[in-house]
């Protein structure tokens, strides 16, 4: 019996999965990415997890037909390469040769966002819908852009950048780590909801918060839903911000379903009404009709059973 890893290069944590031959997922492991200690010691993690959990699975190496990996950067799939990986420090990485390399095993490559849209696609929010798009809202944030059934990859293959749309008016706006101003990863990112709250408690706002730093997105959320408005106020600029680009994105490509995934995509009503309500404000209605914003259903699997499909469905 054939087995398929797929792995997640997250800016925080690298995820990995063996799939079967019909893409379910069987085992799953996840550790840290290590982005502080250079490009090497990320790949040399991506290595270690690939060969941890195929041994801890009753499966051996000689099953293994191949590899698929989500990365979250601007990633050139034709030719195997992570151009720019803002939250992981890659640049201009030829990331699928260096792990067939080391695996000596098939890899495919795609973007994380998108490979974590494929696997909504496929199996979640997205089962049985030709047109959607999808946001992850993690480290960064991410997106896939999927269109009668396929990722939409653009000239580059670098369509479905949805967290460096510009989105801050320019007084406001802070640089991204791709080096633009005003992107909505700035804002609607675990990261950058951090960076709000701590400057909120640097400024002597009045909240419950203290100086997050180490501490994740879900803090701010919490906060807000027991009430303290100086966090209601850093949740309702992530999910206008969020709405705001969906209504773009709309116009653009009048998808079905939006799909919301990552890890602040958890925090749940919160986020998601004031992301509708946006929405609603902003969009022409009939780019709105029939047209719904969901949260992902495969949660955080999405990203190791799309990079796992890689080999199996495309
Ligand atoms: C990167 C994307 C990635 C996203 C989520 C962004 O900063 O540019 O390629 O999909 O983070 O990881
Ligand atoms: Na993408
Ligand atoms: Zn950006």
């Amino acid at each position: 019996e054939n087995i398929y890893v797929g792995v997640d290069l997250g800016g925080t944590t690298i995820k990995v999965g063996i799939c079967n031959a019909e893409g379910s997922l069987l085992h799953t492991y996840e550790g840290p990415t290590g982005t502080a200690d250079g490009v090497d010691a990320v790949i040399d993690n991506i290595e270690k997890y690939v060969r941890l959990i195929v041994e801890d699975s009753p499966y051996s190496w000689e099953q293994l037909a191949g590899v698929g990996a989500g990365l979250a950067g601007f990633t050139n799939i034709r030719e195997g390469i992570i151009i720019l990986a803002p939250n992981i420090g890659f640049r201009d990485v030829p990331i699928r040769s260096i792990l067939e390399g080391r695996l000596n095993k098939p890899v495919k490559i795609d973007n994380d966002a998108n490979v974590a849209a494929l696997g909504e696609a496929w199996s979640g929010a997205g089962r049985g819908i030709e047109n959607c798009v999808c946001y992850t809202l993690g480290t960064g944030v991410g997106g896939g852009i999927i269109i009668n059934g396929k990722v939409y990859q653009g000239f580059a293959g670098l369509a479905g950048e949805l967290g460096h749309i510009t989105v801050v008016p320019d007084l406001e706006a802070i640089q991204c780590g791709c080096g633009n101003m005003g992107c909505l990863e700035t804002v609607s990112s675990a990261t950058g909801i951090i960076r709000m709250a701590n400057d909120a408690v640097a400024r002597g706002d009045r909240t419950t918060l203290s100086t997050v730093e180490k501490i994740a997105a879900k803090e701010v959320f919490d906060a807000a839903k027991a009430g303290d408005e100086v966090a209601l106020r850093i949740v309702n600029r992530a999910a206008f911000y969020l709405g705001k680009s969906m209504a773009s994105v709309a116009a653009v490509l009048n998808p079905e379903v939006f799909i919301v995934g990552g890890g602040v995509s958890k925090a749940g009503d919160i986020l998601f009404d004031e992301v509708r309500r946006v929405f609603a404000k902003l969009t022409p209605a009939p780019l709105q009709t029939g047209v719904t914003i969901v949260p992902a259903e495969l949660g955080n699997d999405a990203g190791i059973i799309g990079a796992a499909g890689l080999l199996l469905r495309s």
